[in-house]
């Protein structure tokens, strides 16, 4: 403001040997009373995000432990989710990871669905164990999205807390990214479950290709549509976090069995009765197989 007002002074002087008039001065003076608007303090920002609910609800029907394990379960999957995306942001697609699962696709749809499971506003997300819709009675059901009846809720049946694994657990027990289920993680799951959630995949994040074979296949023949494939966006997360994070420089991506992934024998076979025909299904045996509700009322099982 001084050096404003000092410069008004200057260009009375440079204006000859004319007396300043009144009316100049009055210039010169308004030339002031500008700059100190310009100079005044802005006014303080508006809280523009007020009320943002950044945590995923939880509803009072689980109880202690449910809750706690729902809670830790929703923090690995924005980890697993956050790394997805911080794996994308540094190499985009000069990521041979990125090439297998989304092939030619453009990087930012894939990086814009992992940051919703992360960041997006949770307000009117829930997740329940109350078993509202009684679906948690069918075999095998470790939760389920609640579809036409609550589209934004989510149950989570007892099985979750038995089958469900930690993140730390990565590439423990046997587990192999081609080859076991992409819910063995509650991180993995819970990103599946928030996908079918319409504030997080908006009704496109869906199941396009199924299983690792599926979602590679897919990487070649339809690579737009491998950056809104459900499983596609599990397995690279999962395989992201195995390689870089869990196992670094190893991971445990493992060769794809040649045989189908269930154990079931086809329905036709009767079993032998020997006693190899009571062994277990398999060591490595993962979660159960798990159904869930499409917003088709299509029943998807993995
Ligand atoms: C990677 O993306 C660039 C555009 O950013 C594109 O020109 C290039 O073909 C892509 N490479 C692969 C392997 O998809
Ligand atoms: C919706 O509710 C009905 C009846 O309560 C139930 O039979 C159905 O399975 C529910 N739908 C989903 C997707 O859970
Ligand atoms: C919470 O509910 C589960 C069933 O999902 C039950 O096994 C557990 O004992 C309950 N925990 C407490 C602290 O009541």
């Amino acid at each position: 403001m001084a050096s404003l007002l000092n410069l008004s002074l200057l260009c009375l002087a440079a204006s000859g040997p004319a007396f300043a008039s009144p009316a100049r001065l009055a210039r010169a003076e308004s030339t002031v009373t500008v700059t100190q608007t310009v100079e005044a303090p802005s006014p303080t920002s508006t809280a523009w995000n007020a009320g943002a609910v950044t945590e995923y609800p939880i509803h009072s029907s689980c109880n202690h432990t449910e809750r706690a394990q729902i809670k830790r379960g929703l923090k690995e999957a924005i980890i697993l989710a956050q790394h997805a995306k911080d794996h994308i942001l540094r190499w985009g697609n000069s990521s041979e990871l990125y090439q297998k699962y989304f092939g030619a696709a453009p990087s930012g749809e894939a990086i814009g669905w992992f940051d919703k499971i992360v960041n997006v506003d949770k307000a009117g997300i829930l997740f329940r164990c109350d078993n509202p819709d009684g679906n948690c009675a069918n075999e095998g059901w470790a939760g389920h999205w609640r579809g036409a009846n609550a589209t934004d809720e989510t149950v989570i049946c007892p099985l979750s807390y038995e089958t469900r694994r930690p993140l730390v657990a990565m590439c423990g027990l046997g587990y192999t990214v081609a080859n076991s289920e992409t819910n063995i993680y509650w991180a993995s799951d819970l990103v599946h479950r928030l996908f079918h959630v319409p504030k997080i995949g908006e009704g496109v994040v869906e199941h396009y290709a199924d299983g690792y074979e599926g979602a590679l296949e897919l990487a070649k023949t339809k690579p737009e549509e491998t950056v809104r494939n459900s499983e596609t966006l599990q397995y690279f997360a999962l395989e992201a976090y195995a390689f870089d994070i869990a196992v670094p420089g190893e991971g445990c991506l493992g060769k794809v069995d040649p045989k189908p992934r269930t154990s079931e024998a086809p329905a036709t076979e009767t079993p032998t009765p020997t006693a190899t025909a009571l062994q277990a299904p398999s060591a490595t045996s993962d979660a159960p197989k798990e159904c869930h509700t499409h917003s088709d009322g299509v029943v998807h099982c993995d």
